[in-house]
């Protein structure tokens, strides 16, 4: 074999082990979102548990923010279901002492953008994949800061309103 064969089959090498190793440490922690204060799974509950969206979100068509859902809806069901699970009680525990859970938002667009999903959702017979991803698949959602893009590309496609200043922004 000449030497340049060589070198080609140690570059071959040098980037299979790059990969992998890349592949091994970055790969699972892309895309994954920040801890949450109880590990709520939308896996678990909108994928294999099959609960809707509006029953947890149900302000989504009627106010301005989708709102996450009280602490009493958890309670509907883990009053019953593994009710002494050590993240349950930790729920528990919120509920008793009437604080909040401190859920770490994760999609957001900067306060000068107006949004509102009643229009996406009545109108624009959107679904919420179409926007925040299929988070039925994922246990934890990731930190997602929407760019003027992501409005601007869809809005060009479905012909809607193009007309940022009176419309988007405040
Ligand atoms: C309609 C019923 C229902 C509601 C409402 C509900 N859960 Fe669950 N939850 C389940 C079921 C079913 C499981 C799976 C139990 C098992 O693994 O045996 C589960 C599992 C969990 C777990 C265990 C960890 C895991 O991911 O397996 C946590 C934590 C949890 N839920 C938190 C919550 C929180 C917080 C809320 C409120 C925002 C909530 N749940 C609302 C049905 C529900
Ligand atoms: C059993 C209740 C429950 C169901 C069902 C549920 N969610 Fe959630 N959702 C939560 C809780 C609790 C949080 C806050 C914790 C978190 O971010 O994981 C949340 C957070 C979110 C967020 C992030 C909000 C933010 O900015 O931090 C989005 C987006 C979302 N849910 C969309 C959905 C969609 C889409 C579905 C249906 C496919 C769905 N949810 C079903 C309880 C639920
Ligand atoms: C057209 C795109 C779009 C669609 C469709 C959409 N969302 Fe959103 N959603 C957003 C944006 C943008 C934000 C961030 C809004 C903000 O920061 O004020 C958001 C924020 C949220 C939040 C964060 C909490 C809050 O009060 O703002 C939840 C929960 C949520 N969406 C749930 C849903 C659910 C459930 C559906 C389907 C029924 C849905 N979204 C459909 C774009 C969308
Ligand atoms: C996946 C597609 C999609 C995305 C992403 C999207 N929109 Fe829209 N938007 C629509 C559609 C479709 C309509 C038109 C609904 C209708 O028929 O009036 C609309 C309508 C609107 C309206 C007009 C509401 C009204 O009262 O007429 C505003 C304002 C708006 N969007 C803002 C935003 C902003 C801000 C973002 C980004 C954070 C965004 N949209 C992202 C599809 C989208």
């Amino acid at each position: 074999m000449s030497g340049r064969g060589w070198v080609k089959w140690l570059a071959a090498a040098v980037l299979l082990v790059g990969g992998l190793l890349y592949f091994y440490y970055v790969f699972p922690g892309r895309g994954i979102g920040p801890q949450q204060p109880v590990p709520f799974s939308h896996r678990v509950h909108a994928g294999v548990k099959a609960i809707s969206c509006r029953f947890c979100h149900p302000y989504v068509e009627r106010s301005a923010g989708a709102g996450l859902p009280e602490m009493e809806k958890c309670f509907f069901c883990h009053n019953v279901i593994i009710p002494t699970h050590p993240e349950i009680l930790k729920e528990k525990h919120y509920y008793e002492t009437r604080r909040p859970v401190p859920w770490v938002r994760v999609y957001y667009v900067p306060d000068f953008v107006k949004f509102q999903h009643r229009p996406h959702l009545r109108w624009g017979k959107l679904e919420c994949q179409q926007c925040h991803g299929a988070v039925e698949r994922l246990d934890r959602l990731p930190a997602t800061k929407f760019q003027m893009k992501f409005c601007i590309d869809c809005h060009k496609l479905k012909k809607a309103q193009l007309d940022c200043w009176l419309a988007c922004h405040q």
